[in-house]
C-alpha cells in the first residue's frame, strides 16, 4: 500500500480504536470475551452482530482487520485442530455433533436437507449420472458424501483433517454394513493439491465443494487443482460458496475456531475457473451479484 492508503488506514485505525472503546461498544465487547470462553454460548442475531461489529473494530484498530492469511502451515494447522480448538467445548463433543450432522435439530436439518436436494437437482441439469463419480473437497464429517453414496454414486470424500476422515470411515462402514456396496471412501488430502491425491482414483466425473472453498488457504490455487481431477466434459460444482460480506458476516466465527471465514466474489470465481480451463459456466445463484447472496456455480472441463 502506498503512503495515501496507509495514511487512510492509519485514520480509519483510529476511529475504530475510539469506537471499540466507546461505552456504546461495551455490550458488544461483553458478548464477545464470553464468546472467547464459550463458542456454543446462546447468542441472538443483534448478540452477534454487536460481538462482531466490536470484535471487527477492535482488530482493525490493531492492524487485524481486515484479515491477511499469509502462513500456510498455520491455516492448515487451524482446519486439522478444529474439533480440538473450539472455546468451551471439548473434541469429543464435537466429534460426536459431527457423527450425526445434519440431524441437529429442525432448523439446521432443514438447511442441509434443502442444499443436499439442491445439489443434486444441479447434477441432474448438468447430466452428471446417477452412478457417476463423484469427488468432494472439504467434505467435513462427509455426510453430503454419505447421502450421494446412498443415491447412487461412487464418492471420494477429501479433506484436510485426519478427524473429519475418522468420522467419515465410520459412515462408509455403516453404508457396508446396511448392504450397501462399498462406493464411499475419504482420503486426507488439502484441497489445494487434491488432483496429486487422488491421481489413482481419478479422472472424476463432478468434483464439487460445499461450504468449504472459502476455507481454504489458497481458492483460487484450490479450483486449478479440482479441474486437474475432472475427466473432458466433467463438471465443476461449487455450490453455497459465500460471497463477500461473509468477511464481514464470519470474522467473529473465524476468530473463535482459528479458520479462514472469507467471501469471495462471482467475477473473481468466474476468472479463476475459466483460467482453469473451464468452459460453459453457470450460474445458478446470484442472478445478479449482490455480494450477500452465496454462489451456485458449474463450469465443464474441455
Ligand atoms: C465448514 S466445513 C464444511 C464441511 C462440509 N462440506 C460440510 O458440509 O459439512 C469446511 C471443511 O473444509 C476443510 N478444509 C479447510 N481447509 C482445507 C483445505 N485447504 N483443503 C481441504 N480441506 C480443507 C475443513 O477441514 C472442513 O472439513
Amino acid at each position: 500500500m502506498g503512503s495515501e492508503g496507509n495514511k487512510a488506514r492509519g485514520w480509519t485505525r483510529r476511529v475504530a480504536g475510539w469506537l471499540a472503546a466507546s461505552p456504546a461498544m461495551r455490550p458488544g465487547r461483553r458478548l464477545m470475551e464470553a464468546n472467547f470462553q464459550d463458542y456454543h454460548m446462546p447468542l441472538s442475531k443483534v448478540g452477534k452482530v454487536l460481538a462482531g461489529t466490536w470484535l471487527i473494530l477492535r482488530d482493525h484498530a490493531d492492524g487485524l482487520f481486515p484479515p491477511t492469511f499469509e502462513d500456510q502451515q498455520k491455516a492448515y494447522q487451524g482446519e486439522i485442530d478444529y474439533f480440538a480448538s473450539i472455546p468451551g467445548a471439548a473434541r469429543e463433543r464435537m466429534i460426536a455433533d459431527h457423527v450425526v450432522k445434519p440431524f441437529w435439530n429442525s432448523a439446521s436439518f432443514g438447511k442441509y436437507a434443502a442444499d443436499l436436494t439442491r445439489l443434486m437437482g444441479v447434477f441432474e441439469e448438468l447430466g452428471v449420472p446417477a452412478d457417476g463419480r463423484l469427488l468432494e473437497l472439504g467434505c467435513g464429517c462427509g455426510w453430503m458424501a454419505e447421502f450421494l453414496a446412498i443415491r447412487g454414486h461412487d464418492v471420494t470424500g477429501t479433506t484436510i483433517a485426519p478427524d473429519d476422515v475418522g468420522i467419515g470411515e465410520k459412515r462408509a462402514a455403516a453404508l457396508v454394513t446396511r448392504g450397501l456396496p462399498p462406493r464411499l471412501r475419504f482420503r486426507v488430502a488439502p484441497m489445494e493439491t487434491v488432483d496429486e491425491a487422488v491421481k489413482d482414483l481419478g479422472p472424476f466425473d463432478a468434483t464439487f465443494v460445499f461450504e468449504a472453498l472459502h476455507h481454504a488457504y489458497d481458492w483460487r490455487k484450490s479450483i486449478q487443482a479440482a479441474a486437474r481431477t475432472l475427466r473432458p466434459g466433467g463438471w465443476l460444482v461449487l455450490a453455497n460458496e459465500p460471497n463477500l460480506a461473509h468477511t464481514f458476516i464470519s470474522y467473529r466465527v473465524g476468530r473463535l475456531t482459528n479458520t479462514h471465514e472469507i467471501g469471495m466474489s462471482g467475477s473473481a470465481l468466474r476468472g479463476e475457473m475459466t483460467a482453469a480451463g473451464l468452459r460453459d459456466i453457470r450460474v445458478f445463484q446470484p442472478r445478479w451479484d449482490n455480494g450477500l447472496t452465496a454462489h451456485w456455480l458449474a463450469g465443464r472441463m474441455r
